[in-house]
């Protein structure tokens, strides 16, 4: 061969790669409204970025004819590039290429590409759309995947780590995008399950189908697998990118910050009202929080999962927050199992990866009922009162209304190392409700009274009174101040600055046990 032949030989082996499957099976991948695996990273990263590594590679598999069968790159687009100039490794499974499917050569670039955003220190980011295990190679396959799950699990905490599901997404193969922090699913196209509903017919009798047992909105509303819905590919492509320029590269960098036009002053006259006189009456802790942070900019995350909580990221004065607030709207802000496990997995990301908590509380207590208890609440909610207990990045938080019962304890109190706590004028903050209290205290009473229903009405405005105020828990010390809530923005902001260097630290100790 001459030099123009192996240049020749080179350019006709990079076409091909870039070919994946064929025209054929991309032109079924786009009448599907998808975009090809190559297409995806294109929309992902910086123009002219990425840099792929394992082009060339193919498998060794020879049973089932697979000899015949070899297609460079076997199944999977794998390298690096930045985002918004920010580096970033990243995986695309091609589906066009023997579905996508995990095969032994496959795995080794998903792992190298783990292996150097562990030792650089920049997240991995995998859009995953494949038929699961490659049959034909067996437990080769399955090996494959354990390689993958054990990176995952060791560079949880260290780098951040999304899996974008773009199309199938079955059996095993569900726990790599399980234990990395964050899942976004496309509606209509994207699929997760341990058991499709075949099985599911043969083993329990129901009948479901895909999009119910396993589509973007049953993970996103039911189960809580996924993080983040999006309408279609690019959709998905908008989400990455966002979620992505709140994080820090890895959990010894700072997140990004930037400058802000929103004046650090900036008082909201808005936040007089928002909180209705009326105690039972709700309002929109969204609304609330939109109020406070630059821009009024909320990425919401677990938008449609467990409502009663509200988690998402923001900026104050420019430097990424996580924000915690509870939700009135919906079920008074309760917390019960779902949103325990919702708000301990966001405050437990936001601490591996050094971003400051802000929490608004407005919490009536922990739901009751049967359902709740034999369900663990105890065990559940306990992963909230860990998570915050644990968390050693700034936490700030602002008792909004209501602070009731172990909730008050729970959600980021002085007593668990809050760093600057305050309330506004019309915070309750007590053992419980002034209804609940006045029948435990006074129950006696109120049945000799001879107005009986007068007399509960009059304890039940003298306990509020006297409890339902922030100035007991001020006089105490537990707060740090009451604050005109249209100060919110610029208070937070200060004690957010004068905790810019916190360090603290935990004993020493292999890792905890958080009550799982
Ligand atoms: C090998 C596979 C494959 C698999 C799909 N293909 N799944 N090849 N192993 N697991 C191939 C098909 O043969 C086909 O090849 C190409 O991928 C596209 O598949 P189609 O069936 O034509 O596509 P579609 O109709 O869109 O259906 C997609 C699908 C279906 C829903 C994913 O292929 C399917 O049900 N596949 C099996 C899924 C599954 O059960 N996987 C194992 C899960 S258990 P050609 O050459 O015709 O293009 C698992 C264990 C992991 O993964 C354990 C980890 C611990």
């Amino acid at each position: 061969m001459n030099r123009e032949q192996r240049i020749a030989e080179l350019r006709r082996r990079r076409e091909q790669a870039q070919a994946g499957g064929g025209p054929e099976r991309v032109a079924k991948i786009h009448a599907k409204g998808c975009l090809t695996a190559r297409e995806r990273l294109e929309l992902l990263l910086d123009p002219g970025s990425f840099v792929e590594i394992g082009t060339h590679v193919t498998h060794r598999s020879t049973a089932f004819g697979m000899e015949r069968k070899r297609i460079v790159g076997d199944g999977v687009v794998a390298g690096w590039g930045t985002l918004d100039g920010r580096l970033a490794y990243v995986f695309a499974q091609d589906f066009t290429v023997f579905g996508g499917t995990m095969s032994e050569a496959n795995a080794r670039k998903i792992c190298a590409i783990m292996d150097l955003a562990m030792d650089n220190g920049a997240p991995v980011i995998g859009l995953n759309d494949s038929g699961g295990a490659r049959i034909q190679e067996g437990v080769l396959s399955l090996g494959a995947y354990a390689d993958v799950f054990l990176r995952n699990t060791l560079a949880s905490g260290v780098v951040p780590q999304i899996s974008a599901i773009m199309g199938p997404c079955a059996g095993g193969a569900v726990y790599s995008p399980a234990i990395t922090d964050f899942t976004i699913m496309v509606e209509g196209t994207s699929h997760m399950f341990v058991t499709g509903p075949e099985v599911i017919r043969a083993v329990t009798s129901e009948e479901v189908s895909f999009e119910d047992l396993g589509g973007a909105m049953t993970h996103n509303s039911r189960s809580g697998v996924a993080h983040f819905i999006a309408r279609d590919d690019a959709d998905c492509i908008r989400h990455l990118k966002r979620l992505v320029a709140f994080l820090p590269a890895n959990n010894v960098d700072e997140p990004p910050r930037g400058p802000t036009d929103d004046p650090v002053e900036r008082r909201d006259p808005g936040l007089a009202t928002i909180v209705p006189d009326a105690p039972d009456k709700p309002y929109d802790m969204k609304d609330l929080v939109r109020r406070v942070v630059d821009h009024g900019d909320f990425f919401e995350v677990h938008e449609h999962f467990a409502r009663n909580l509200v988690v998402g990221f923001a900026r104050l004065n420019g430097r990424a927050v996580g924000v915690i607030g509870n939700q009135p709207a919906v079920l008074a802000g309760v917390l019960d199992i779902d949103s325990s496990v919702k708000g301990a997995r966001f405050v437990r990301f936001c601490d591996a990866f050094n971003i400051p908590l802000v929490t608004f509380e407005d919490v009536p207590g922990f739901l009751p009922g049967t359902q709740q208890e034999w369900g663990g609440i105890i065990r559940h909610g306990a992963k909230l009162l860990y998570a915050y207990c644990e968390a050693t990045v700034p936490k700030l938080t602002v008792v909004v209304r209501k602070a009731y019962g172990g909730a008050y304890d729970v959600m980021s109190s002085k007593h668990i190392r809050g760093d600057f706590n305050v309330a506004w004028p019309s915070a309750e903050m007590a053992v419980m409700g002034a209804e609940g209290a006045v029948n435990i205290l006074y129950r006696d009473e109120i049945a000799k009274a001879k107005d009986a229903a007068a007399e509960r009405k009059r304890l039940i405005e003298e306990y509020r009174d006297k409890f339902a105020s922030p100035w007991a828990a001020a006089e105490l010390g537990y707060l740090d101040d009451v604050i005109d809530p249209e100060d919110t923005r610029p208070r937070l902001i200060a004690a957010l600055e004068m905790l810019r260097h916190k360090r603290q630290s935990l004993p020493f100790k292999k890792h905890g046990n958080l009550p799982l």
